[in-house]
């Protein structure tokens, strides 16, 4: 948490916001998203290698696009663990470097 949290501000709360809350439109929100809560693998993928077109997020779509930021599997786990354990989101299993390293598009 301690390191997701620079992460998050180092790469994420540009566009995200310091509470995750997104803006309207044109960056979901992170705060409260079903896809981030319910898609752990696709919501890794998006961090791991960027998102763009079409992307459903608490029955809003969002038509943008995110670039990867390069993270280490670390960073990554790390401000995943961070962006669903705030704003109001609590997730108990822990995302690890090894479970980063294994997704693939
Ligand atoms: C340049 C602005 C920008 C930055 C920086 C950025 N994002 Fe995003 N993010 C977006 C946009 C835009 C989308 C939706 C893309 C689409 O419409 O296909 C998105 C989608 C997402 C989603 C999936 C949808 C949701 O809201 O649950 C997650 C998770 C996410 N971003 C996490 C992160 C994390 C973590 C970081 C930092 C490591 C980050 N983003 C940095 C713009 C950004």
């Amino acid at each position: 948490m301690d390191r997701g949290v620079i992460i998050y501000e180092d790469f994420c709360m540009n566009c995200h916001l310091v509470d995750g809350e997104g803006v309207e439109n044109v960056i979901p929100p992170l705060a409260l998203s079903d896809f981030l809560m319910k898609n752990r693998e696709e919501s890794l993928k998006v961090v791991k290698f960027g998102q763009s077109g079409k992307i459903v997020v608490n029955g809003k779509t969002y038509n943008g696009t995110m670039t990867a930021m390069g993270l280490t599997g670390q960073e990554i786990a790390d401000v995943m663990n961070y962006i669903t354990n705030s704003f109001g989101n609590s997730n108990a299993i822990k995302f690890t470097e090894q479970e980063v390293l294994k997704i693939e598009k």
